[in-house]
């Protein structure tokens, strides 16, 4: 019998809990458009001190928050931006940047622990003399932790070195901190010291903190000011959002200190997954709650009862044979269905 479902395609799959429910249904509201709604004030307020910016702004997504972030610092068309080869700027946002914000990208390689060389970083910001014919670099964007790379974590000294590159060569820089709450809980550094040289940086709510909607970007006073104003340009001007914010407001008191459990259920799985033959993970690389099989393609994992049996798996190509073998799985519809899968993701609902 079917005990449990876990589906571990990604950490936005949760489910708001009933205590987020009850603060949704009793949320004050007004028009946060015309002027302000109290509850998403309140969220704002807090994200701010938290992150250890002056001020902050509700997002209805990480991306609209990245989109905001990346346009306010290149406010001027042609504007180059330094970012990872790897990072979900460049690869899954559609390259908004470019589309609608006539933003170039400028991509370094990430490494396998989501950096990138900070000498390469430098070797590729635009020689203003050359700006006849160059794209001018105005941000570099960093990721915290870095998805694609698996959910690792980027030191705070790593983020100070970029930031002072990035003053050296009056640069801005973003932090993606969708999962900067993970990297926090898994460096027992403070979200505000992981972010300290940053000039902005987004903040999913909606992941790995479990609420339904949202993200929040930090930055100055004169930054927010002008994220507020493309945010409404962008469609993403909310009236009566203290309900989703209240939802938000939960996430960040009940669930920061769950990520732990998270991460720890992420290495269990990674160390899990070691033992079947034929599996190769880098199980020591697990640092938050995103197992990443580096050597073979990891796809999705859908478990049914907490034992061993697994229904519809994944897998590689190189180990699929040996997980037909052991789990009768049709592996061709599988693998064609998906096919772009490479990470599972562990959150709180897991
Ligand atoms: C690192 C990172 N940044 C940004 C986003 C975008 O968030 P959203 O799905 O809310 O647009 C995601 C989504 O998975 C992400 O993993």
């Amino acid at each position: 019998m079917v005990a449990r479902t876990v589906d571990l395609r990604s950490d936005t799959v949760t489910k708001p809990t009933a205590a987020m429910r009850a603060a949704m249904a009793n949320a004050e509201v007004a028009d946060d458009v015309l002027d302000y709604d109290p509850t998403a004030l309140r969220l704002e307020t807090e994200m701010a001190r938290v992150t250890g910016k002056e001020a902050a702004l509700f997002v209805p997504s990480g991306t609209m928050g990245n989109l905001i972030s990346v346009l306010v610092h290149c406010n001027i068309r042609g504007s180059e931006v330094i970012l990872g080869s790897n990072s979900h700027i460049h690869i899954y946002e559609n390259g908004g940047i470019s589309t609608i914000g006539g933003v170039h990208p400028r991509t370094v390689k990430n490494n396998d622990d989501g950096t990138m060389d900070v000498d390469l970083i430098e070797a590729a910001i635009r020689d203003p003399r050359g700006e006849i014919v160059y794209p001018t670099t105005r941000l570099i964007c960093l990721e915290n932790t870095q998805a694609n790379c698996g959910g690792r974590c980027l030191s705070a000294e790593y983020t100070d070195k970029v930031g002072e590159l990035a003053k050296k060569h009056g640069l801005k820089l973003h932090i993606d901190g969708a999962r900067i709450f993970n990297a926090s809980i898994a460096l027992g550094v403070p979200v505000h010291r992981l972010l300290k040289a940053a000039d902005s940086a987004s903040v999913c709510l909606s992941k790995g903190l479990g609420a339904p909607v949202g993200s929040v970007i930090v930055g100055s006073k004169s930054f927010i000011a002008r994220a507020r104003i493309l945010r409404k340009t962008l469609g993403g001007g909310m009236r009566q959002v203290g309900i989703l914010c209240a939802a938000a407001l939960v996430a960040l008191r009940e669930n920061v200190p769950k990520l732990e459990d998270d991460h720890k259920k992420a290495k269990m799985l990674a160390e899990g997954l070691n033992q079947i033959k034929g599996l190769r993970l880098n199980a020591a690389a697990v640092e938050t709650n995103i197992v990443s099989n580096l050597v073979s393609k990891v796809l999705e994992c859908v478990f049914h009862s907490s034992s061993i049996h697994l229904d519809c798996k994944m897998l590689s190509q190189v180990s699929v044979a040996c997980f037909v073998e052991y789990f009768s799985v049709d592996s061709t519809k599988f693998m064609r269905e998906h096919e772009n899968i490479h990470l599972l993701y562990i959150s709180i609902s897991a």
